[in-house]
């Protein structure tokens, strides 16, 4: 396991790898930092890269790839159809689920999409633990609805509960009595459940939904985007699994769900996605849409570069170093913020830290955006970049009423081994100072509101002249300095 006990008690993160190669970055000075973010519209992916300092948006198509990753990059078999790279990809895919096909597609969402097209018919219900935001978005789109079964344990920010991402068995059962398996469009289940706090689900919980699903006569969907993060868990925190090989744990998931589906951009450390399943009549409806929305079936829209990444990636998700580096992280970026009084996610999950910002700025309306205006202030406190992952990244009812979120939370997401604990002790200490100064924040209103996903290109500004304050006190506190 990648941890160290130093002799005075105290247990770090241990890197299990070494950098070579590197990128420079540079850290704006506050007023800079103000600039760039107003140009923003207060909303961080409109930030551009150069004037960030430390992206912590996603580890969405950021995470380091391994020198045999950029190896295998080279055998890259370039061809429309029938490439020799799709197939090593494909065996590597089949083996590890234990799926009879794999139908690749350009990234998790364009799965989503191939999935809701086949699966949902207008007004049916798609159950799941929790929706993702792309998820959801391509299920409205197809005129369904979605309905969340999460315990509600897993939708409380603090808590000692392993597996807060488990699907409530009780919920599972009430739903399927009350909407009746024909209104059902399936059942979704997603590893690491990413918008509660990337958050695990156990085995014993996929057991039970899938067993009630099979008995009921509906189809389970897993999405394992984040599978290597909830593997890591599963080992680390169900008794059952100490001592199983990582192979064995992802078939037996692999055996109880119909569709799986990826985003390569996470599992595999790479870029891409793809569907796995046994099930043929599924399958040739799924596959009569990938060469008209993705690409040709042997590449669905990726480059045959990035497929030799991912067939790479996926192998090396099965070492326990590798998939144990990002919540270890986590962990200490968690325990450093909580060491400071500031109100994070707990237990610690996988893929980021997720900061309460319901808690930090509990002066601000929800209709006002908390965790879009920490994520601003983070930025010009610190020149780093989280996402907002509350109600500015939920879509407006169709009324036109805001659907507020359960969580306000701003995630510092933490791509697999791009940052240092030094780093991450930066982190921790600008979010300090901000928690001191936190009623200085204040709200945000949209000057330009998309309808569909509004959080990525929506524009903002600040209500008042905090965030100029807010940069000032800092220039006081700080100097000219870092
Ligand atoms: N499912 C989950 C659980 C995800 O976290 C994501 C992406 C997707 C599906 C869609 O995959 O990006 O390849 O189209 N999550 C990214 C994030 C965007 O930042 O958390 P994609």
């Amino acid at each position: 396991m990648a941890t160290v006990k130093f002799r005075s008690g105290e247990r770090i993160p241990l890197e299990m790898h070494r950098a070579r190669m590197v990128q420079k970055i540079s850290l704006l000075p506050v007023d800079e930092r103000l600039a760039k973010i107003r140009e923003a519209g207060f909303n961080t992916f409109l930030l551009k890269n150069r004037d960030v300092f430390l992206d912590m948006l996603t580890d969405s198509g950021t995470n380091v790839m391994s020198d045999n990753q950029f190896a295998a990059m080279f055998q890259a078999d370039d061809s429309y159809a029938g490439s020799e790279t799709f197939f090593r990809l494909e065996k590597v895919l089949v083996d590890l689920f234990g799926k009879k096909h794999f139908l690749p597609a350009h990234q998790g969402r364009a799965c989503e999409h191939i999935i809701a097209r086949t699966l949902v018919k207008p007004d049916s219900t798609a159950i799941m633990n929790y929706h993702f935001t792309t998820t959801k978005a391509h299920i409205t789109l197809m005129g369904g609805k979605v309905e969340e079964i999460i315990g509600d344990e897993g939708m409380k920010v603090q808590s000692k509960l392993p597996f807060k991402g488990n699907v409530d068995i009780d919920k599972l059962k009430e739903a399927i009595a009350r909407l009746g398996k024909d209104n059902i469009s399936f059942v979704r289940i997603e590893a690491g459940t990413n918008l509660v706090g990337g958050q695990p689900v156990s085995m014993a919980n996929m057991r039970e939904v899938t067993g009630i699903c099979k008995a009921a006569g509906i189809k389970t969907v897993f999405d394992a985007s984040l599978l290597a993060d909830n593997l890591y868990f599963i080992k680390s925190r169900e008794k059952e699994f100490e001592k199983i090989d990582i192979i064995d744990i992802t078939r037996e998931i692999g055996s109880m769900m119909d569709v799986i589906y990826f985003s390569a951009r996470k599992l595999g450390s790479s870029r891409g996605g793809g569907i796995l399943t046994s099930n043929e009549e599924m399958f040739s409806r799924m596959r009569e849409l990938v060469p008209l929305y993705e690409g040709f079936l042997t590449y669905g829209g990726m480059s045959v570069r990035d497929m030799e990444a991912t067939a790479v990636g996926l192998i090396e998700t099965l070492d326990m170093d590798v998939i144990s580096q990002t919540p270890i992280f986590v962990e200490a970026l968690c325990n450093e913020m909580q060491a400071k009084g500031v109100p994070v996610v707990t237990p610690p999950g996988g893929l980021g830290c997720h900061v309460d910002a319901a808690a930090f700025c509990d002066h601000i309306d929800q209709e006002e955006y908390p965790a879009g205006a920490l994520a601003a202030a983070l930025f010009i406190a610190s020149g780093v970049r989280g996402m907002e992952r509350g109600t500015l990244s939920e879509q407006r009812n169709p009324d036109g009423s805001e659907q507020l979120a359960e969580m306000e939370l701003v995630r510092l997401a933490l791509p697999r081994r791009v940052y240092t604990l030094s780093q991450i002790k930066f982190v921790a200490d600008r979010f300090a100072w901000l928690y001191e100064n936190r009623k200085m924040i204040g709200g945000l209103r949209f000057t330009d509101e998309p309808k569909l996903l509004r959080f990525f290109i929506g524009r903002l500004d600040a209500i008042g002249d905090w965030p100029e304050k807010l940069a000032k006190q800092f220039e006081e506190d700080f100097g000219e300095s870092l």
